[in-house]
């Protein structure tokens, strides 16, 4: 039966993500879901289909791959009256889902363990190699640069000026992606993080070598 559940929730995400280019394609939601369920295992806590189900939907109600945040809720709505979950389940995959988003640093209070990994999880595939490779893959669909060094670092931001807000790739490092490692909530992702964050500064460190041709 939950087997089942999760098959057709692979083939509507399978479908609704495909072709996308802001980063939340379907490879990275099944990078979320393997990286949710290993923490998962190694924490020894959490329900693992709860997990499985969340990371497999976190993106589809994203408001940058829907026409509007209520499109995005209206449509995985539509999806879970057809599938006939529990209701708590549902509330519950729904609270996740909701809360777990990074927008600009917001920081919301998670309740559950499982909102907690599943955020792990999703924060995991940000940074490291994946994460380099995301952000510019973002960086270009959205037409900016991958640096220029007359922009400043902008520290605290309003949700609105985090999604507009003139910027970089490389900017969106000290923006985001090296604060992640810290906001980690469980010690199965902290330790999955620090190689992965020395792979980021690495690539900053060689990165400015070579912008300013410093390198040989
Ligand atoms: P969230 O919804 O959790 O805030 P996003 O959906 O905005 O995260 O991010 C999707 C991917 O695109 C992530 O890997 C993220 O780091 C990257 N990304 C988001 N905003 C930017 C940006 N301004 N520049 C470069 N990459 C970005
Ligand atoms: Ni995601």
């Amino acid at each position: 039966m939950k087997n089942q559940i999760i098959k057709r929730t692979e083939v509507f995400v399978r479908k609704e993500l495909g072709e996308d280019a802001t980063g939340h394609d379907w490879f990275h939601v099944d990078r979320v879901r393997r990286n949710a369920l290993h923490i998962c295992t190694e924490e020894k806590t959490g329900d693992p289909f709860i997990i499985e189900m969340a990371t497999l939907l976190h993106d589809i109600p994203d408001e940058k791959i829907n026409e509007s945040a209520e499109a995005g809720t209206a449509k995985l709505n539509a999806f879970f009256q057809s599938v006939g979950l529990a209701e708590e389940t549902e509330n519950h995959i729904n609270q996740i889902i909701e809360t777990i988003s990074y927008k600009g640093g917001r920081k919301t209070k998670l309740e559950t363990v499982e909102a907690k990994i599943v955020q792990d999880a999703d924060r995991l595939d940000a940074i490291g190699a994946i994460g380099i490779a995301r952000a510019f893959a973002y960086g270009g669909k959205k037409g900016q640069l991958i640096y220029d060094p007359n922009i400043n670092v902008r520290e605290e931001m309003s949700l609105e000026e985090y999604r507009k807000g003139k910027s970089t790739s490389i900017h969106h490092f000290y923006e985001k992606l090296l604060k992640l490692k810290d906001l980690l909530n469980t010690e199965s992702a902290k330790k999955m993080a620090e190689s992965r964050q020395q792979m980021m500064l690495r690539f900053l460190e060689q990165f400015y070598l070579e912008w300013d041709g410093q390198d040989s």
